[in-house]
């Protein structure tokens, strides 16, 4: 391809920020990453040296207090937002104001005030804000939205949702800064978002409020009373943690080493706490029941410590009741091994074994089994692939899965109402949020 490639910059050099700065390098004839930015210098430069690697030029270094300097100095078309969520706002609102385009992780922030700022200056903007919501693209979700739409079930009037998180992957929003709320906004802002969303784009509707509960039950220092609990504060270091299956060993894994255990020194990001040393300010248990624009009510679970990880899902409608079940793992395997085949403690990052059983029943006739093929088994069932080819190639996108500013904004109306609710034991207006 002939042109003057299209100009990317990142800020927020986690773990995230591989999947995208991935996707700018394998498209070199046509996008280049030219800076990133970050508070911690490490990670910036394992992710620079991994660019230069692949043979792509190397994006220039910018700490994330001069992200100002960054948008005048190396002009981006685009910045891509991957920091911790209690910040997308920040970047998000000064990319805006140099109207570049945002390409945006979820949630798209964690408060109705910046979700409202967003909004107003994207309006005045000549950039817009993508928000990756990448479960929309997963194969078996647009064939709801399709079955939906084509009218399967008739009208909907209810949908269930319940969706398990199990003890390795909940597990990890308790060892480091999603534990604690002004940071991920709690999780049914930083995770229940990908989940509203789906029944936003679903509905094709909003919520309009939102009654809820959530405790924290589980981990944190409640892990003492349940017997879990090894009594030490992070796993490297602790010989209490050595057999634990909660516990995350960095020091064997070289993603982890590289990004977070070697760059501690500069911010003081601890990435493998115990997930029940105390301070946790999130829920892990938690349930909302939420109205929609267009009539519809949602009854919705979100549950952090299961022994598996799926969701099953259910729309009652005036022709019938559709059906999703989604093992993404059926247990947790406990045995890590090391590059020697050594046993380390803490639970495996196990691949994505993912079935599905997605079924219409229509009153008066038999149970409809649908066949979406076989589950892609990574990337959240495909999703984050065909994401980015929506992203960067341009590619048609006829189920209308590329989410806007306000996507982004209805998604976390639901997670705000619910912990408004849970905080005040009254049913919340989202509109009276988002001011
Ligand atoms: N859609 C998905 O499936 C998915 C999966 C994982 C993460 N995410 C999202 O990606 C984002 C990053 O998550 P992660 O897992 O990579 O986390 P991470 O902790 O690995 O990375 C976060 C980065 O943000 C940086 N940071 C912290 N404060 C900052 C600030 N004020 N300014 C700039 N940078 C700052 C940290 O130093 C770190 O490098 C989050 O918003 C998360 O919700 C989405």
């Amino acid at each position: 391809m002939s042109g003057t490639p299209h100009r990317y910059a990142l800020v927020g050099t986690g773990a995230r920020a591989t999947m995208y700065t991935n996707a700018v390098v394998e498209r070199s004839d046509k996008a280049r990453l030219v800076a990133l930015a970050d508070t911690n210098p490490h990670r910036i430069e394992h992710h620079a040296a991994a660019v230069e690697a692949a043979g792509a030029p190397r994006p220039a270094a910018y700490a994330a207090a001069d992200f100002d300097r960054l948008l005048t100095e190396t002009e981006p078309d685009t910045v891509i937002v991957t920091c911790v969520d209690a910040y997308h706002h920040e970047y998000i609102l000064a990319a805006l104001a140099s109207d570049c385009n945002v390409i945006c992780e979820k949630p798209l922030t964690t408060t109705g005030e910046h979700a409202a700022a967003i909004l107003e200056a994207e309006r005045k903007s000549a950039g817009a804000v993508t928000v990756t919501f990448n479960y929309r693209y997963n194969p078996i979700h647009e064939k709801v939205a399709d079955l939906l739409r084509e009218g399967a079930v008739g009208e909907v009037v209810s949908v269930g949702f319940d969706w398990l998180l199990d003890t390795r992957h909940g597990a990890d929003y308790f060892r480091r800064w999603h534990r604690l709320a002004d940071q991920s906004g709690g999780l049914l802002v930083h995770k229940s978002g990908h989940h509203f969303d789906l029944v936003n784009w679903w509905l094709d509707s909003a919520p309009v409020q939102a009654f809820a509960r959530g405790k924290l039950a589980f981990y944190g220092e409640n892990g003492e009373r349940h017997g879990h609990d090894r009594g030490y504060e992070r796993a490297n270091g602790a010989p209490q943690a050595s057999g634990d299956p909660f516990a995350l060993d960095m020091k064997e894994n070289e993603q982890l080493k590289a990004l977070y255990l070697d760059a501690e020194e500069a911010d003081g990001y601890i990435r493998d706490q115990n997930v029940f040393a105390p301070g946790v300010t999130i829920y892990d248990d938690m349930m909302a029941l939420v109205d929609y624009e267009n009539g519809a009510t949602l009854s919705y679970r979100l549950t952090a410590y299961s022994p598996w990880e799926g969701y099953r899902v259910h729309f009652n409608g005036t022709e019938g009741r559709l059906e999703l079940l989604v093992v993404e793992n059926d247990h947790v395997n406990p045995d890590q091994h090391g590059p020697n085949g050594a046993q380390l403690h803490g639970s495996a990052a196990s691949p994505e074994e993912g079935w599905y059983e997605l079924t219409v029943h229509p009153f008066w006739a038999k149970p409809n089994r649908i066949d979406v093929g076989e589950y892609e088994r990574k990337g959240h069932g495909g999703g984050d692939r065909r994401m980015l080819g929506v992203l960067f190639d341009g590619d048609t996108d006829p189920h209308d899965r590329s989410a806007t500013a306000q996507d982004g904004v209805n998604a976390l109306a639901a997670g705000l109402a619910s912990n408004e609710s849970i905080a005040t034991g009254q049913p919340i207006a989202v509109a009276d949020l988002l001011k």
